[in-house]
């Protein structure tokens, strides 16, 4: 049962007892993002003010040019996880790497590996545009007290326990799920609280908003550009509305309350997809079906994928359910012709 003004410490303690591995650990777990997101909150509002803007002079483990505040928040994330000694591994879009920790500690009984895309969208802070935080949860699949070791981060998302992402919007949310629905709550500002704002979020079936970067048109598969003209053409509903912000975080969170679908297709520039399957789309993946939304990565489930690699790349399609399995009908259609 959610309350509405029901804090997010209260909702945790309130919800525990319905979770199905219940131990206190998740909250445990849960209780830490919360805290580490008003730690990065309160640096990304300060950004402008401080030396926390522009690039930081490195490139991640995908090339991709750092942040300030890409590294603070990855920083800030791992030590809060660290320090509380919560789990037993994190990985994070901004490491090579996973990280063990306590991982030669026989009595180490943490069960949880956490991964995370710190900062989403960073590309957006310098001009003062929503950025977010995803995390996505596994129970390991290997015994407890030995260290972690690759196959219990590189699981299927349907094997997530739970997930859920901090959007550092007009207003600050953390919006999750531990598999019985999505649950949005509202920074207060002045207390430093969380408060359910957003309980039970469901997709709208049908939308009229359509998330994608256009630029990359000419690289589409045929497929994706028969969809777009499809979202363009005149007619019932149609043409939709074009809302595109280039942070995940933020375009999800839009959609799904609006009713709408994102796509970031395969390209000649991005072979395999830009969004990464274990950071993005499958927390991302997890959020949109409790929540009756669908993704895929245009002809398969996202949450169905057997992730190889930590850092794998995959194209992502996801929202309202009709409006993604219409995006798929053609995809299918232009593989079938
Ligand atoms: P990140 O900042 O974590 O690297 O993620 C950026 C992602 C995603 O948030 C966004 O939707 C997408 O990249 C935007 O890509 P384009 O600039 O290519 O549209
Ligand atoms: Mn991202
Ligand atoms: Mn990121």
């Amino acid at each position: 049962m959610s309350r509405k003004h029901q804090t997010l410490g209260e909702f945790i303690i309130e919800n525990q007892s319905s979770f199905k591995y219940t131990s206190g650990e998740l909250s445990r777990l849960i209780n830490s993002i919360r805290l580490a997101a008003k730690v990065v909150n309160y640096e990304v509002n300060k950004a402008g003010l401080v030396d926390v803007l522009g690039a930081a002079g490195e490139s991640n483990i995908q090339g991709e040019e750092q942040q300030k505040l890409d590294v603070y928040a990855n920083e800030k994330f791992i030590q809060t996880l660290v320090n509380r000694n919560i789990v037993c591994g994190i990985a994070s879009e901004e490491e090579e790497d996973f990280i063990s920790i306590n991982s030669s500690d026989k009595n180490h009984q943490n069960k949880y590996v956490v991964l995370i895309d710190p900062l989403d969208g960073s590309s957006n802070i310098d001009v003062n545009v929503s950025v977010g935080t995803i995390f996505s949860i596994y129970r390991r699949v290997t015994p407890l007290g030995s260290p972690v070791q690759i196959e219990d981060f590189l699981q299927k998302g349907i094997e997530q326990v739970a997930a859920g992402y901090i959007i550092y919007g007009t207003s600050t949310m953390l919006v999750y799920t531990t598999g019985d629905g999505v649950n949005g709550f509202t920074l207060s500002p002045a207390i430093g609280t969380f408060y359910l704002s957003h309980p039970q979020i469901k997709f709208p079936r049908e939308g009229i908003i359509y998330s994608v970067n256009e630029g990359n048109y000419v690289h589409f598969p045929q497929g994706i550009k028969n969809y777009i003209k499809y979202c363009q053409m005149e007619e019932g509903n149609r043409p939709y509305t074009s809302r595109y912000i280039g942070s995940l975080v933020s375009d999800f969170h839009r959609n799904m309350i609006k009713g709408g679908i994102y796509l970031y297709p395969t390209s000649t520039k991005n072979p395999q997809g830009k969004l990464r399957l274990l950071y993005e789309c499958n927390p991302m993946a997890f959020l949109a079906e409790q929540a009756e939304g669908k993704a895929s990565d245009g002809s398969c489930r996202i949450m169905d994928i057997l992730p190889t690699q930590l850092h794998q790349r995959v194209p992502f399609v996801c929202g309202s359910i009709s409006m993604v399995e219409k995006a798929e009908s053609f995809v299918r259609a232009s593989k079938s012709s």
